[in-house]
């Protein structure tokens, strides 16, 4: 199982599961946590939500193969389907994060509530590197997080950055050992388990308010242009350097 999701004492873990390929996430495990996210808004034993990876990768982002074989077209697609979940729940949203987080699994935790980070986990959003733009609010969250610049900075460049950087720029609550990491975000997760879910709810609800349309709104036109750019000559071309262990070429391509 390239998912993995229990259900204990209140809390709903959903464990990205594919070390082989650093946890790359497909559209059937984009499909299987969006299932899972929908399931959970009506089950009133689940209180808590949280996510987490392997103690050496969180994510490495978006399967890029299935980029290539099977691009994410509508706003039907299973990684849409995920996000306009996530970004709807209403249940906190807790993620505990080893190793790299690409792509979406940064994205991801800009619409947590909590997120506790290893100090071996190392954040990136690397589209513009790939010949893609900003996708899943990311650049509306970031920028609103961060700031401006560092959001800039990030989101062109692409850069992986430390847990500390995360921290300081606000969306990593702490940094913890990696032996500690997955304890600890179950520790506050059974602190919110313990509290009434309504006051949860409708703090969170009084905190995100209006933002949830901002966020669906960002997220549709995002999605304008990346659906355009997935199929480019630069991704492919970004897309094919991976796989052929190579940097890739985006000189012969004309602004
Ligand atoms: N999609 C598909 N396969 C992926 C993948 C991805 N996003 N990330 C890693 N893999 C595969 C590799 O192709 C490799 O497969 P192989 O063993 O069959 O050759 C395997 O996972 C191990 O990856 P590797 O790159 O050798 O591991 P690493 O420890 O050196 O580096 C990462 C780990 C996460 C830093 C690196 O894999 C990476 O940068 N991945 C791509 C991230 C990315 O651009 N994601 C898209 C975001 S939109």
């Amino acid at each position: 199982m390239n998912i993995l999701i229990s259900k204990e004492n209140g809390v709903l873990t959903i464990t990205f599961n594919r070390p082989d390929k650093k946890n790359a996430i497909t559209a059937a495990m984009y499909q299987t946590i969006a299932d899972a996210l929908k399931d959970a808004e009506n089950d009133a034993e689940v209180r808590v939500i949280l996510f987490t990876g392997k103690p050496e990768i969180f994510t490495a982002g978006n399967d890029i193969d299935d980029f290539l074989k099977n691009p994410p077209k509508s706003t039907k697609s299973p990684a849409y389907q995920f996000i306009q979940n996530l970004s709807h729940a209403t249940k906190p949203l807790v993620a505990a994060v080893s190793g790299p987080a690409v792509g979406i699994g940064t994205t991801l935790l800009l619409h947590c509530d909590f997120v506790y980070a290893a100090d071996n986990a190392r954040f990136s959003l690397p589209f513009a590197k790939l010949g893609l733009c900003p996708e899943f609010a990311s650049s509306l969250l970031l920028p609103q997080i961060a700031g401006y610049q560092r959001a800039a900075e990030k989101l062109m460049l692409g850069e992986a950055f430390s847990a500390q950087e995360a921290c300081a720029m606000g969306f990593v609550n702490k940094v913890l050992p990696p032996a500690e990491v997955l304890a600890f975000a179950q520790a506050q997760a059974a602190k919110l388990v313990a509290l009434p879910a309504s006051s949860l709810w409708a703090t969170k609800r009084l905190m995100k308010g209006k933002q949830i349309a901002a966020v669906e709104a960002k997220i549709k036109e995002e999605s304008v242009h990346f659906s355009e750019m997935l199929v480019s000559k630069e991704a492919k071309e970004a897309f094919t350097a991976f796989f052929e262990k190579r940097k890739p070429d985006f000189t012969k391509f004309k602004s």
